[in-house]
């Protein structure tokens, strides 16, 4: 077993941080084998980069039950965690077209997922807010962090959290997206162009819906309806498996440039040269402000 490094809240896999909470670490071992169908579509984030939004996005626009609020699956229930949930779901059982989530690196994927044929969605959010959001999800849930922001961006900024360095995480995406069929999409964006984003989203996978539909996404992708969407909003599984004296949501602010208020000059200097140096080469845009 090639883990080198774990605490109460974390285990390291070849090189990469999880979190503890449900990982199943044989299965994540084995992953490389792991059957991919053409058809399978992979949701792939930074954690705290937009994942439960864009679960709920896919959902709507996959499931037509679920756009017309027919039953109470939860997005999370139609989409699962591949490196979390592989317990409690068999995968192999899903029905076609299988829809997944994870954080792993490009590294760890599936080989079968370099065929090209199933779809991968990378979803990216400027680095300063992802560090924030961050902050506030691992302070309120997981005791592993800290309290102190100084402290977490020092963690942050040597990759010692779950999903471990988020300049790793996109660069290696970036850099290898050519043995993928990905499409980047960026959380500002969204929050800029929601009803732009859908669109773009469905063509990539080659999903028609009518003009009612869409609307029906968007208006249900919306962070003042999620908050309040119980299929949506995650408060079920964090209350399951953090248990209901954390206060955490997935659903906190959802603004762009929250950093601001979080950052002092100097700490936005110190940010802004390591996000030069490392970024240098990566051509993807980026939004910092509204
Ligand atoms: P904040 O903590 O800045 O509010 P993830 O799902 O990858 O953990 O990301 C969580 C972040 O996405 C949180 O950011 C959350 O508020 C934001 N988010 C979730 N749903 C959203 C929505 N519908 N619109 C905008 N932001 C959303």
């Amino acid at each position: 077993r090639n883990m080198e490094d774990t605490n109460k809240f974390l285990t390291k896999l070849k090189g990469c941080y999880f979190a503890n909470t449900q990982l199943n670490l044989e299965f994540l071992e084995n992953l490389d084998d792991f059957e991919i169908r053409d058809d399978d579509v992979f949701i792939i984030t930074y954690p705290k980069s937009g994942t439960v939004w864009f679960q709920q996005i896919l959902c709507l626009i996959y499931f037509e039950e679920h756009r017309k609020g027919i039953g109470n699956l939860e997005t999370v229930e139609r989409i699962p965690f591949l490196e979390y949930f592989s317990r409690e779901v068999d995968f192999a059982e899903r029905p076609s077209p299988r829809l997944f989530t994870t954080h792993i690196p490009y590294y760890l994927v599936p080989r079968g997922l370099k065929n090209k044929k199933a779809k991968v969605i990378y979803i990216y959010r400027n680095p300063k807010d992802v560090m924030c959001s961050y902050f506030h999800f691992s302070k309120k849930l997981t005791a592993s962090a800290t309290d102190n922001f100084v402290e977490f961006m020092n963690l942050f900024l040597e990759g010692e959290v779950a999903g471990s360095l988020w300049f790793d995480h996109i660069k290696g995406w970036y850099e290898h997206k050519n043995l993928f069929n990905i499409h980047f999409l960026m959380y500002e964006e969204m929050k800029k162009d929601l009803r732009g984003s859908v669109l773009k989203i469905c063509k990539f996978l080659g999903k028609e819906l009518s003009e009612e539909d869409v609307d029906a996404v968007v208006r249900q992708a919306t962070f003042e309806n999620m908050k309040n969407d119980p299929r949506a909003n995650y408060d079920n599984k964090l209350k399951a498996y953090f248990g209901i004296q954390k206060k955490g949501h997935f659903l906190r602010k959802g603004t762009i440039g929250d950093w601001k208020n979080h950052m002092t000059a100097e700490q936005n200097e110190k940010f802004d040269m390591i996000f030069q140096t490392k970024m240098k080469d990566i051509p993807l845009k980026f939004i910092w402000d509204m």
